[in-house]
């Protein structure tokens, strides 16, 4: 029914891997931004989120994609590649339902990507491996926004081979960590093996391509997971705490399970103690928006998993970058407090 489709849970998708090796730009890419600009030096410092709709990956894949699809949208959270924010980077990886794992086809595995990884194996997220910057290999004539398949039977063979190469050199890689993998298009059960999907974040080549690959992982995903649909009270974790001009202290927050409302009583980890507050506003990014960088919201009386959120409420000055938000119904509240304590 119609209520049902509405309450489908967003998928997590996480963005993670080496630093430099593309993630903001690939999520730049695919949201029509250009998030990469405002960073300070081009590095990422915080974790970001993105939800971005099901019309937006339709266009993006144009005729790659057919069937059916029931996902509403994928949530993208956007790492730092960083070695100084490992904190960030696990925290993400502990958000998500999938992963995307970007490596510099050219610059192979590096030690965050080793680390993002680790971080998926202990999570077991399935992920698919995107190739990024296929267009800096030598000899490349991209077809922009294009299918990967697409360029790549346009490419000399001596192209052609670099790339088949370079994608055996992370199958390789990965073989070591445990994983079995394959080009993508090589690849029939996506459970089994980790599709590679040679990209570049620059051209928009091989987008359509991960994206599809993603859509079939979401889906399945949501098959097996038997919180398909969402009802009950939100969790969620702090990414930021901000003093925002005109608001004060606000948290921006993914909500990864339930719902939450304007005037839901919420527990939120404290500096000293869980912070037990009532929810004032819910301010609601744009669709293919950074939350982390954006100025405008829309302000939403309720809000369903998975979502990136600024919420609103007195107290937050205390709220501590990381911890848990849960909201309490009023005989819970006692409980869930002890919850926050020991999380
Ligand atoms: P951190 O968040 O700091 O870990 O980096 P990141 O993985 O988000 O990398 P980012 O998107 O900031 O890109 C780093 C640099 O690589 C930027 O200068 C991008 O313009 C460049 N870049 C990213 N993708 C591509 C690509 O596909 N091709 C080319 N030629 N350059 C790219
Ligand atoms: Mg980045």
């Amino acid at each position: 029914t119609a209520t049902e489709t509405k309450n489908l849970r967003t998928p997590i998708v996480c963005v993670m891997g080496h630093v430099d090796h593309g993630k903001t730009s690939l999520l730049d890419k695919i949201r029509g931004t250009a998030v990469v600009n405002k960073e300070a030096g081009a590095i990422t410092q915080h974790i970001g989120a993105t939800e971005v709709p099901l019309s937006t990956i339709r266009s993006l894949c144009g005729n790659l994609m057919s069937g059916t699809v029931v996902i509403p949208g994928l949530l993208f959270i956007d790492t730092p590649g960083h070695h100084a924010f490992t904190t960030l980077r696990s925290r993400g990886g502990a958000l998500a339902d999938l992963a995307v794992l970007v490596v510099d086809i050219t610059e192979g595995f590096q030690p965050q990507t080793i680390e993002a990884i680790k971080i998926l194996k202990q999570f077991k997220t399935p992920f698919v491996v995107a190739a990024n910057k296929i267009d800096r290999i030598q000899g490349w004539t991209p077809t922009k926004n294009g299918p990967f398949i697409l360029s790549y039977n346009k490419q000399p063979d001596y192209v052609k081979t670099a790339i088949e190469t370079r994608t055996y050199e992370l199958v390789g890689k990965l073989s070591d960590l445990g994983f079995s993998s394959d080009r993508y298009d090589r690849v029939r059960d996506f459970t089994r093996n980790v599709g590679i999907v040679p990209i570049s974040a620059k051209t928009g080549e091989g987008i359509p391509d991960l994206l599809m690959v993603l859509i079939g992982l979401a889906q399945r995903f949501l098959e097996e997971n038997l919180r398909m649909t969402v009802t009950g009270p939100g969790v969620g974790t702090v990414l930021e705490v901000k003093e925002e001009r005109g608001l004060g202290f606000t948290i921006d927050t993914i909500l990864y399970d339930g719902v939450i409302k304007v005037g839901d009583t919420v527990v939120i980890g404290g500096k000293d103690k869980p912070i037990v507050t009532k929810i004032r506003a819910l301010l609601k990014p744009a669709p293919n928006r950074e939350i982390r960088v954006e100025e405008r919201f829309d302000r939403v009386p309720k809000l369903t998993a998975a979502a990136g959120v600024k919420i609103l409420a007195p107290g937050l000055e205390n709220a501590v970058a990381g911890s848990p938000l849960r909201v309490a119904k009023e005989d819970s509240v006692e409980a869930i407090i002890k919850d926050v304590e020991g999380e």
